[in-house]
Order: C-alpha cells, then sequence, then structure tokens
C-alpha cells in the first residue's frame, strides 16, 4: 500500500479514540504502516482536552464509549475544531450509525473490520480536506483584510505590508508587539487582528498598562479572592481570564513597571495565573497583543524593560509607520473621514479642494491618523456646504512649513534637490548651535566666507519682487 500511496497523509497526525486498548492500538499500527502519526486516548473527554494541546490532522473514533460516545465527541469537534475531520468507526452494515454520524457532521465513516486501503484512502481524502479548508480560511482572512472598508484604511507600499502582516498572523495564536507612534492605530490593528483571528466571537479586551495605578496592576491583570484585600468584598476574575477564548490587548506595555513585567513573563510562560490571595492557579487560553510607542529596544537598553519579557513578546512585530510616510494615504483617510461624517450627519459628503490637498500632504502629522480626523471633523464644521478649502484647516498646518532635515525619504514626491537639501541642513545647523555662524561652519567643514555668501545668496533670492521659489520652500517637499 505504501508504494502506491499518494503522500497527503505522510507526516499527518491523528488521534485515535478508542475504549477498547487492543483495537486502537491495531489501528495505530496500521496508521503508523501508512506513515501516520497516531495517539492514542480512550475516553471522548481526553480527546476533547488533547485537540486543545495539539494540532491533529484527524480524529478516528470509535462509536460506542462509556461517557461521551463517538458521536456526542463528533458534534462537539464539529463546534468547536469545525476545521478538524472526524472519521467515524461503525460496525459492519450498521447504517443508521453511519447515517447519525454524518448528521452529527463526521467528515467520513469505515466500518469495521478496517480495509488498511479504504482506511487510507479516508485519512487521505481528510488531511487534504483539512489543508484546505485551513487554505481557504487564510485567503478568506487576507482577502477581509484588504476589502474591509471599516477597518484600516490605507493602500501606501507601506501600510500594504502592515495589512498583508495582520492576515497572516491573525488565524494563529502568535503573540502580536505592534509599535508605532500616537494615533498610528495600534488599537485598530489589534482589534483587526482579533477580528480576523478564530477567536473572533470571543472577547476582544483592551488595558492600558499606564492607566492602572501600580499597587492595583497585580489584581487587574490576575484577579483576586474574596477578602484578599480591604476593598476586596467579592472575587474578581482577571484581565487574562476575562479575555478568555479571546483577545487581551496590552496598550503602553512599555509603561509597565520593573516588578509586574517579571510577573506578567511568569503569567505568559505558564498561561495560568495565581488571582492575589489565592493558593490555586486558573488557566486561560488568551491571544496576547502588545503596543507601544516607545522604542522598546532602546528602554531594554537602557534597563527600563525586562529584556526577557521583550523577547515573549516581540514575536511577531508590526511596525505602522508614521502618517507622513504614507503618501497619498493622507488623502484617502481624510475623504473617509469626510464621508463618515457625512453619513453621521445624514447629509451628502463634502469635496477636498486641491490646495487644502496640498496642505495635508505637506503637513508633517505628529499626531498621526488621530490628528487627521479631529482636523477633518473640525474642516467639516467650517466649510458647511463648500468643499474643504485650505482656509478651513487649522492654521498651524496652513502654516507649516516643512524644514526637518532627514534623508529617509520614502516616497518619491519627498524628494528635494541637493540645493534644497543644503539650504535645510545649513539653516537647521545654525539654529542647533545657537545662531553662532563661526561654530557653524567649523561643524560644516568650510570657510566661514562660504557659509556668509551661502547665507548672502538665499537671502538675495527671497527678497527678489521676481523671485523664484527659494530652496527649502517646496510646499510638499520634506526630506
Ligand atoms: N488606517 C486607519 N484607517 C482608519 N482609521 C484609522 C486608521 N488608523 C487610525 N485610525 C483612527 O485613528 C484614531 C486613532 O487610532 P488608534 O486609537 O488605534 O491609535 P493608537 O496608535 O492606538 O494611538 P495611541 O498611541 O495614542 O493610543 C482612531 O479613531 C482610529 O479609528
Ligand atoms: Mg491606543
Amino acid at each position: 500500500v505504501n508504494t502506491v500511496r499518494a503522500a497527503t497523509s505522510a507526516g499527518a497526525l491523528a488521534l485515535v479514540v478508542d475504549d477498547d486498548i487492543e483495537a486502537s492500538e491495531a489501528l495505530a499500527r496500521s496508521l503508523v504502516d501508512l506513515d501516520v502519526r497516531a495517539r492514542k486516548v480512550t475516553t471522548a473527554a481526553e480527546a476533547l482536552a488533547l485537540v486543545d494541546e495539539e494540532r491533529f490532522d484527524v480524529v478516528i473514533t470509535d462509536v460506542r464509549m462509556p461517557g461521551m460516545d463517538g458521536l456526542q465527541l463528533c458534534a462537539r469537534l464539529a463546534q468547536v475544531r469545525p476545521e478538524l475531520p472526524v472519521v467515524v468507526l461503525t460496525g459492519l452494515g450498521n447504517l443508521a450509525t453511519a447515517v447519525a454520524a454524518l448528521r452529527a457532521r463526521a467528515y467520513d465513516f469505515l466500518t469495521k473490520p478496517l480495509d488498511l486501503e479504504l482506511l487510507a484512502a479516508a485519512v487521505d481524502r481528510a488531511v487534504q480536506h483539512k489543508r484546505l479548508s485551513e487554505e481557504v480560511y487564510r485567503l478568506r482572512a487576507e482577502v477581509d483584510a484588504t476589502a474591509n472598508l471599516s477597518g484600516l484604511v490605507g493602500g501606501s507600499s507601506t501600510m500594504r505590508r502592515v495589512h498583508e502582516t495582520i492576515a497572516h498572523v491573525a488565524p494563529s495564536d502568535a503573540t502580536v508587539l505592534v509599535c508605532g507612534e500616537t494615533g498610528t492605530g495600534k488599537e485598530l490593528v489589534a482589534r483587526q487582528i482579533h477580528d480576523l483571528s478564530p477567536r473572533r466571537c470571543g472577547p476582544f479586551v483592551s488595558v492600558n498598562c499606564a492607566a492602572i495605578p501600580s499597587p492595583l496592576l497585580e489584581s487587574e491583570f490576575f484577579g483576586h479572592a474574596r477578602g484578599a484585600f480591604t476593598d476586596a468584598k467579592t472575587a474578581r476574575v482577571g484581565l487574562f481570564v476575562e479575555a478568555h477564548r479571546g483577545t487581551l490587548f496590552l496598550d503602553e506595555i512599555g509603561e509597565m513597571p520593573l516588578e509586574m513585567q517579571v510577573k506578567l513573563l511568569r503569567v505568559l510562560q505558564g498561561r495560568t495565573v495565581r488571582p492575589v490571595g489565592s493558593s490555586t492557579d486558573v488557566a486561560f487560553d488568551t491571544r496576547i497583543v502588545a503596543a507601544t510607542n516607545r522604542d522598546l529596544e532602546e528602554e531594554v537598553s537602557h534597563k527600563r524593560f525586562r529584556e526577557d519579557l521583550f523577547y515573549r513578546i516581540n514575536v511577531v512585530r508590526i511596525d505602522l509607520p508614521p502618517l507622513r510616510e504614507r503618501g497619498s494615504d493622507v488623502l484617502v483617510l481624510a475623504q473617509r473621514f469626510l464621508a463618515a461624517g457625512a453619513a453621521r450627519a445624514g447629509q451628502p459628503a463634502l469635496g477636498l479642494s486641491t490646495d487644502a490637498a496640498e496642505k495635508l500632504l505637506a503637513y508633517h502629522w505628529p499626531g498621526n491618523v488621530r490628528e487627521l480626523e479631529n482636523c477633518m471633523e473640525r474642516a467639516m464644521a467650517f466649510a458647511k456646504n463648500r468643499p474643504i478649502g485650505a482656509g478651513d484647516l487649522p492654521p498651524n498646518i496652513v502654516a507649516y512649513r516643512p524644514d526637518r532635515f532627514t534623508v529617509e525619504a520614502n516616497d518619491a514626491a519627498e524628494i528635494v534637490t541637493l540645493g534644497q537639501l543644503e539650504r535645510r541642513y545649513v539653516m537647521r545647523v545654525l539654529a542647533l548651535l545657537g545662531n553662532n555662524k563661526a561654530r557653524a561652519a567649523a561643524r560644516l567643514g568650510i570657510d566661514r566666507r562660504t557659509l556668509y555668501r551661502k547665507l548672502e545668496h538665499w537671502e538675495q533670492l527671497r527678497s527678489r519682487p521676481d523671485r523664484q521659489p527659494i530652496e527649502g520652500e517646496a510646499v510638499h517637499g520634506r526630506c
């Protein structure tokens, strides 16, 4: 049989459920002959516990067993592990049981005594089925992630990478660390990971680690027993258990005090918590997504964040780019906020004028998407029924002149000329050195007279009535 078999199920892992030890051993031997690894249990309860721990490709169960029988097991597995195919073993000629098995959403049934070739074919089909349904699931998650309009907006290359990572990790239980400046959408990413995961029907619990006073952290996270301390009139389950079978979002994890970090690490490793004042551990099955706007590696190097905890949470990392690095996403988002505002007011959406769009593209958005959202709400109030003009935007955005010096341009629209770059850099160095021209020239490695000449040249350009735009004055340009 081995030689003609397609390798579909080779290396697969099967769970054999049968209270008859001899029968299950014989079956396990047959499976091994088929290159399928097998684990054996004698009750449905054990089977249900084991599928939580290991990734089986197929379950093969007998029907008649003490306690929960094979058909009940089948129905239960269809609920909790819909992607896991179950093959039910029935007595020869027992059609009623076979029909009942299929009704209980068994994937297939086999009659005893087992025929090795039929077994091989059934296991192959089941394993193939499982792989396909996982693949379909993954693809659907990917499509949902990119097409989900209410979710994370953005088609720039930097955001496309974010979408791809989300779609890729959401179906797993991997711990995710979301990093990004304030207002970049870290919480939205965490929610999306939850919504696209098999845990979507479970709870999404969000906690801001910075907002909980230190003395309360332990009982908030791990729970407490009744009477554990003066105010503990009733027992309380902590956040880890509250998010059981769902996702716990640990926002601003970089703010967690060091002594709490030690406890957190222990809990994440053991997947159990011990409530304050209790003597027993409580197990939980909670996916962790953490977020921070700090540079955690830097925090680690300054011993403000524990290295071991950092590695524990930095399994999959999503770096959310600041809004200023998302190119025309700014305009897509602006329009999305205009449309949402209009829908709330029951009115048609306002347009965006070209000069407003230019200002939005040029601005550096220190508050990122949240700042843009507020900016568009304000603009809607000002513009009433007209398209949004530059005058409807906050003055700091209208007046903004990009003068940052960085060479990290990610976007072709951000490229400036060498002349512009030179002027910006010189001005920046002068500003940093308290406008001391002698020191600036020394630091720039040029003659003092050369510096004066350059400054004079730029000054003349500025004061000429028919002047061309001065280097560095470009509206969109940020380099
Ligand atoms: N890509 C996006 N598409 C649509 N809305 C977005 C996007 N990113 C952020 N938002 C919106 O911007 C606001 C800020 O997002 P969020 O609260 O997730 O940011 P954050 O990174 O958690 O900020 P903070 O660090 O300040 O907590 C929210 O209203 C969110 O819905
Ligand atoms: Mg947040």
